[in-house]
């Protein structure tokens, strides 16, 4: 299984490179390995740099459904935002409160390498931004206000 990289390690301060359209075994093996360590460790969302690879790719489970994201851009969002609580898998026993657009219009390749257009509101919108911001060195905490230890 592969390792979760965490808070300071400067892997997550990177910004990630693009992927070519044509994706590679190498790429499809780590979507898979990406899916596999996301759904272990019950994240709802996991980007490229969380283990190590500074590549634009994101999974994400949302209702029952596994989303590859490849190369997002975010081509439209709204001018609404609102806040709620997120935590991160590279940041553990941390929550804060994050203000985030409620929707977006997001244009990107999914893992056959297919040019995809997304319509996202509510938890899914949050889910996107926070993953978005992985590919962009930019981590939750930079952002959120009430941030939170949380220890079991
Ligand atoms: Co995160």
């Amino acid at each position: 299984m592969l390792k979760i990289i965490t808070h300071p390690n400067p892997l997550l301060r990177k910004k990630s490179q693009p992927v070519a359209n044509v994706l590679t075994d190498k790429i499809q093996k780590l979507i898979t390995q990406m899916m596999e360590v996301m759904i272990a460790k019950d994240g709802v969302g996991l980007a490229a740099p969380q283990i190590g690879e500074n590549i634009r790719i994101i999974v994400i489970a949302y209702k029952e459904k596994n989303l590859v994201i490849i190369n997002p851009k975010i081509i439209k969002k709204s001018l609404l935002k609102d806040w709620a609580e997120e935590g991160c898998l590279s940041v553990p026993n941390k929550y804060g409160q994050v203000k985030r657009h409620k929707s977006l219009t997001l244009k990107y390749l999914n893992e056959g390498g297919k040019e995809q257009k997304l319509k996202a509101s509510g938890l899914l919108a949050r889910i996107i931004q926070h993953e978005i911001d992985h590919l962009d060195g930019i981590l939750f905490i930079d952002k959120a206000k009430d941030l939170t230890d949380i220890f079991y």
